[in-house]
């Protein structure tokens, strides 16, 4: 059994009325106009005459308001801060949630030295600032000795105080509950994928999964390398076996006790390192292979976020994890597998072994007939040639597809919808199989990727692929609330879309 309990993911959070005397920085929001910037609504929170001194100072040093621009100035006497951090929100007419979202993150990255933010942000838009601030603040320094560790004068934000002319509203509270977990949830999918492949292998990445599920009152299933193998899961052994670490399947259930409740299951792809097998990947950049697992890490988090929202909705995520290293034990290109439910797959590539693994779990979890099937995986390169490195592909049946696009679109994560072409698919015969895990050209290749899993789909399911290659793992700078690394995406869309089915079936 493990003993993992997660480290606390960011700033606490807590309503108040006015600017407490524990706040060391009051941040402001400014909206830009042709006129200059202009102070965002911070009604009834702070003195109207303080706000329009503030301004003044503000534009003397030059602010301007462009979404994200930090200014930080020395606060006046009247106020119990030593400092006024303001942040762009960009135009008044295009501020929408995202922004709040993104300036709230901006700032709270801003912040250092372990202090106390009260904020106005919250007057826009309380769970937008709530979760802008949460994630802005997190980092990840787990691996840091005393050596290089951030001292306490350059560690983030420790507690944030959201300004709002109600604090004791139980709507405000509501929201901030809310938005709480999801920004916990969020960092718990960042914590996974930031946590390095000598640490997190599928053994201990399962046990992780078991302690969070349990925690939350799930039923909690784990399938070692025996079982797995007793049950024929081929894709995900091929997959594994030219690791010393063996693979595992975690399914994790949550049952919301409402009859006749909708059902969703999530598949997410769990390879912990992905060397690409004795298919090897170049040198160059493949130490960020350890974001390999962040469609499991986002779909683990995700089922956890659900229970603790108690959504009316049935929540089962099927977890595959595996470490595909190249061995003499490893699969070999041109070997053959049987994926779980009878399929053979010759395996040309073993670089393309996510599909591998997410079409063993897929079959299995829809075994269970749910009603949604979302997967989520790391799975092309293509991805990020298609659409960039922030934009999901989304990719499955048509209408759910489109569904799960717009939610994502609607939480900021942008998932953009993407077709599958029929002649696609009979690049993917195989002289010797069923299945060919590749084609022979490269074009197309995250649609390729997504008809491939589009084989091992019950036909009575409505599906979602989410290609995270991209946007699950920051390689460049920090900006809004995404430090570098783990993301967290594709967490915010698929509890958006579980809370949508929960509403509208
Ligand atoms: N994990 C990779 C995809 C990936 C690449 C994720 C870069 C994040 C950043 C995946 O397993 C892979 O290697 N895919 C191959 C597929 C190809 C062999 C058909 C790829 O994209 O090159
Ligand atoms: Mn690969
Ligand atoms: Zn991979």
């Amino acid at each position: 059994m493990s003993t993992y309990t997660p480290r606390p993911l960011g700033p606490t959070l807590a309503l108040a009325g006015s600017v407490g005397k524990r706040a060391d920085v009051l941040v402001i929001g400014l909206t830009k106009s042709a006129d200059g910037p202009e102070l965002a609504l911070a009604e009834g929170v702070v003195d109207d005459q303080i706000l329009s001194g503030l301004l003044d100072d503000l534009v003397r040093v030059g602010a301007t308001g462009g979404a994200e621009e930090i200014t930080r100035i020395p606060a006046p006497e009247s106020l119990p801060v030593d400092s006024v951090v303001a942040v762009g929100l960009g135009a008044a007419d295009k501020l929408d949630a995202e922004q709040i979202r993104k300036s709230a993150g901006a700032a709270a990255r801003s912040i250092k030295g372990g202090g106390t933010a009260a904020t106005t942000l919250s007057i826009l838009d309380l769970g937008a600032a709530a979760e802008g601030f949460a994630l802005g603040a997190y980092v990840f320094h787990e691996y840091r000795s005393a050596k290089s560790a951030p001292g306490p004068e350059a560690g983030p934000l420790g507690a944030v105080e959201l300004l709002v002319t109600a604090p004791k509203d139980k709507s405000a509270k509501e929201t901030l509950e809310r938005s709480t977990a999801i920004a916990k949830a969020v960092a718990t999918a960042r914590e996974f994928v930031n946590t390095p492949p000598s640490h997190l292998f599928p053994a201990e990445f399962a046990d992780r999964a078991r302690a969070l599920g349990s925690a939350a009152g799930m039923k909690v299933e784990i399938l070692d390398e025996k079982a797995l193998e007793k049950n024929g899961y081929g894709g995900i052994l091929g997959v594994g076996k030219g690791s010393s670490r063996p693979p595992r399947l975690v399914r994790l259930s949550y049952s919301s006790k409402k009859k006749g409740a909708p059902s969703v299951a999530l598949v997410g792809k769990g390879i912990t390192f992905d060397t690409g097998g004795i298919s090897i990947k170049p040198a160059a950049s493949m130490e960020n292979m350890t974001s390999d697992m962040g469609g499991a890490a986002a779909v683990i988090a995700t089922v956890v976020l659900a229970a603790e929202l108690g959504v009316p909705v049935d929540v089962t995520a099927t977890v595959p994890m595996a470490e595909n290293m190249p061995s003499s034990t490893a699969q070999r290109p041109g070997d053959v597998l049987t994926q779980y439910g009878g399929t053979t797959v010759e395996v040309i590539n073993t670089d393309a072994e996510g599909r591998l693994i997410l079409a063993d779990a897929i079959v299995r979890a829809c075994e269970d007939d749910p009603d949604y099937l979302i997967d989520t995986a790391t799975l092309t390169g293509a991805q990020m040639v298609a659409l960039g490195t922030r934009t999901p592909g989304v990719m499955g049946t048509d209408q759910f597809r489109d569904r799960v696009a717009q939610v994502s679109q609607q939480v900021g994560e942008n998932g953009w919808a993407m077709p599958f072409p029929g002649e696609l698919r009979a690049d993917l015969d195989s002289k010797v199989a069923d299945l060919a895990n590749v084609t022979n050209q490269r074009w197309g290749g995250m649609l390729v990727a997504g008809i491939y899993l589009k084989e091992f789909v019950s036909d009575n399911v409505q599906w979602a692929h989410i290609d995270v290659a991209g946007p699950a793992y920051n390689t460049a700078g920090p900006w809004g609330y995404t430090g570098k690394g783990g993301t967290g995406v594709p967490v915010r869309t698929m509890i958006g879309v579980i809370e949508d089915i929960a509403a509208n079936g």
